[in-house]
């Protein structure tokens, strides 16, 4: 086998996609007696998808998203597009709030094969909800990281055998078909929430507010994944909202947070529907 690297690619506005891609890049990369993976690439800052993205067929990439409605996060589609794989393999991964991928994975999945990556392994992992502190708190936790490290052993034994044929095709052309995943085809639609009649909640033009424990330290609109938070007045928006979270969570004083109705509705829906303990699922 040539020389290989392995390399975690994520979008990551609270940081579980981030520690979950991270940790399982460096246990493949050990796993193939690669030492430490190569430096992340993390598209999670609007200044990271200005520009495509391009792999190598001497690369594995640990790529993951999370799931925003059951699916891969729309924002994200235009960018993700127009990533070059060139033969690059890849471990789709997503990570999802203790309520369902639904059908994120498999567009993931689709998205990189689209794009010339060979998919060979495939995970779905949960993460605290950026909606909530309760739903899913403290996941991925020590359970889901033992889990991660099995997972990692397996996918390199696969990532390894797969290099191996290709290598050995031969420069025959090299057959390959997606790794199997859980999803439904044709994808899904968006989830949509709903209040208590069953109407539709519409969160899209949410905004959090600002409260005044804010010190104005600028944080906010550094960390925006959009860049949609005016860093001059951090309670004002120059972009869309797209509810990550990142702005609430990392707030060192805690001075952001929602107040509209139908936001904090469907908060709760999600907190007393989904108490029940999600597990990872590997598809290899
Ligand atoms: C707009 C939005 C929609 C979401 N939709 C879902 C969903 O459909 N199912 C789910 O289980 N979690 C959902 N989540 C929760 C995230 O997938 C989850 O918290 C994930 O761990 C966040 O990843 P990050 O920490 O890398 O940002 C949603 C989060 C956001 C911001």
């Amino acid at each position: 086998m040539g020389q290989k690297k392995v390399r975690a690619a994520y979008f990551s506005a609270t940081d579980t996609t981030m520690r979950v891609v991270t940790f399982l890049a460096d246990r493949i990369s050990a796993e193939l007696g690669l030492g430490p993976a190569e430096e992340p690439f993390d598209f999670t800052l609007p200044r990271k998808r200005a520009q495509g993205k391009a792999f190598s067929s001497d690369e594995a990439v640990v790529f993951g998203v999370p799931v925003y409605a059951g699916r891969v996060p729309n924002v994200l589609l235009k960018f993700l597009a127009e990533i070059a794989g060139n033969g690059a393999l890849a471990v789709p991964v997503v990570l999802y709030g203790n309520r369902n991928y639904d059908d994120a994975l498999i567009e993931l999945r689709d998205i990189l094969e689209k794009d010339g990556f060979h998919t060979v392994a495939a995970a779905a992992f949960v993460g605290e909800h950026s909606f909530s502190r309760i739903l899913g708190a403290g996941r991925p936790d020590e359970a889901d990281f033992a889990l991660a490290g099995e997972f990692a052993r397996e996918a390199a034994g696969k990532l390894r055998a797969v290099w191996e044929k290709k290598e050995s095709a031969d420069g025959k052309a090299f057959e390959q078909g997606p790794v199997p995943v859980r999803g439904e085809t044709p994808i899904r639609g968006y989830y949509q929430p709903r209040d208590r009649k069953g109407t539709p909640i519409d969160i899209r033009k949410v905004l959090p507010k600002t409260g005044p424990e804010c010190t104005k330290c600028g944080l906010c609109a550094r960390l925006c994944p959009m860049g949609s938070i005016d860093p001059e007045d951090v309670s004002r928006y120059t972009g869309i909202c797209i509810k990550c979270g990142a702005c609430i969570k990392k707030c060192p004083e805690n001075a952001r947070y929602y107040d509209d109705e139908g936001y904090l509705y469907h908060q709760h829906e999600l907190e007393e529907g989904y108490t029940r303990r999600a597990e990872p699922e590997f598809f290899l």
